[in-house]
């Protein structure tokens, strides 16, 4: 695993940009997996930003997100539909019909998430997936105890991740129990993988995925067995690392073929 440590979080978000963007321009008709959180909003305004510029081109790019609500509808304020809509779909030229979600309101859950499996194998698999990570290491959906072979399917979300994510819906009440994510494998599938952590609350999570051992117990950790993961941090997360030395001396070292301004 490569571990990027910026400064702040902005360069952090920069430098995520900065490898999507190049994914995008090396191959136009790629397929990016995305992401939702608070975490990656910066990266989609950076996005944005070089869309507006006349230097991004989305047109052929296919979308995959990796989680969505049980029973929210496309139009909820809280879908992360509606939120992909608001960060990054309604600013950039993806065409509707390449933007693909779980659908919350299936009314055949497993035969939906079978259905999504099946459209990321047909669309050729994904290039390059985004993640963000859970404070208890979750990544899209997949809490703590999940299969690290799983594949897309229902999961029930920890209480944790219920207050952690009422802050988007005003109570925990009102935070669904219920998600449709991307498997653990699902996500191992893709080709490239790029991990965005910031601020101190993911420290833990963040030493414990690069530097613990590999367990179910925190899911994030299988990402140590991924042949091209990137993990960008700023230096409030990358606070518990023990090699941090070390990973600021390999992005020193990068060979400039390798650095992400070289296209
Ligand atoms: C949700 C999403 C994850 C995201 C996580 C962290 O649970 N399903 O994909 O990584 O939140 O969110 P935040 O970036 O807001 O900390």
């Amino acid at each position: 695993m490569e571990i990027i440590i910026k400064a702040t979080v902005a360069e952090a978000e920069q430098e995520v940009a900065a490898i999507m963007a190049r994914q995008v321009r090396l191959k136009p008709s790629c397929t990016l997996g995305l992401a939702t959180g608070s975490t990656p909003i910066g990266v989609y305004a950076c996005l944005v930003a070089q869309h507006a510029a006349g230097g991004l081109d989305f047109a052929r790019v296919t979308t995959f997100n990796l989680d969505e609500y049980v029973g929210l509808p496309a139009d909820h304020p809280c879908s992360y539909r509606a939120f992909m809509r608001e960060h990054l779909f309604s600013k950039v030229n993806v065409s509707p019909k390449h933007i693909h979600f779980p659908d919350g309101t299936a009314s055949d859950i497993p035969a939906h998430c079978a259905a999504y499996e099946q459209a990321i194998r047909k669309a050729g698999g994904i290039d390059l997936q985004l993640l963000g990570i859970g404070r208890d290491g979750h990544i899209g959906f997949n809490e703590p105890s999940s299969s690290l072979a799983s594949r897309t399917r229902i999961k029930t979300l920890t209480p944790q991740t219920v207050k952690d994510n009422a802050r988007f819906f005003g109570s925990e009440a009102e935070v669904p129990r219920h998600v449709i994510t991307m498997g653990v494998g699902t996500i191992m599938d893709s080709r490239q993988c790029v991990m965005l952590a910031t601020g101190e609350g993911k420290a833990d999570a963040v030493a414990r995925m690069a530097e613990g051992p590999i367990t179910a117990d925190l899911p994030a950790s299988i990402l140590q067995m991924h042949p091209v993961c990137t993990l960008v941090i700023d230096s409030a997360a990358a606070a518990r690392l023990k090699r941090r030395d070390y990973y600021n001396w390999v992005y020193e070292n990068k060979p400039l073929w390798q650095r992400t301004g070289t296209v």
